[in-house]
């Protein structure tokens, strides 16, 4: 049976990159002067980002498991990366609620995704540090 480890990864990486590049076509339609009730895609947009932000839960989850990260419930980086999925779960509404501020989203969120990236693998600010020593 495959680990659970190789499972969870996947899964959690789809979800990642899904939200993202929906976060990213959002800032670019409102970039470009588009209105939200006019978006094409909107509806496209809202069920691929709402089920990938689902993925990242799921894998998240499993991932905690996997590692042993929820063997004394929520650790500090968890609960930082639950609090930057939850801003990130909320971007549709941030984007098209200012549209205007859409290349500050653009880079606010990829700096989001970067931080949460970096939290699962350092874990700490302590553990970035001092990795390469
Ligand atoms: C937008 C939100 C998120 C992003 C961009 C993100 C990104 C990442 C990335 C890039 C990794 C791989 C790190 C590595 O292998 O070095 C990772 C691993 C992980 N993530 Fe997330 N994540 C997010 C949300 C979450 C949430 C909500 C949870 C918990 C419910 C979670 C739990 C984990 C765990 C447990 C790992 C494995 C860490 C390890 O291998 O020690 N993540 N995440």
């Amino acid at each position: 049976m495959l680990p659970r480890y190789a499972i969870y990864y996947p899964i959690h990486f789809i979800g990642i990159f899904l939200t993202f590049m929906c976060i990213g076509a959002m800032c670019i339609y409102c970039r470009n002067g588009g209105k939200k009730e006019d978006n094409p895609s909107r509806k496209f947009l809202a069920i691929t980002h709402g089920v990938s932000l689902l993925f990242i839960m799921v894998g998240g989850m499993g991932l905690m498991k996997a590692t042993g990260a929820s063997a004394d419930g929520f650790p500090g980086w968890i609960m930082l990366k639950l609090g930057i999925w939850l801003i990130v779960g909320m971007s549709s509404m941030i984007i098209y609620k200012k549209p205007n501020l859409s290349t500050i989203w653009f880079i606010i969120f990829s700096l989001l995704g970067i931080l949460a990236g970096l939290t699962a693998k350092f874990k700490s600010f302590d553990g970035y540090l001092n990795y390469f020593n």
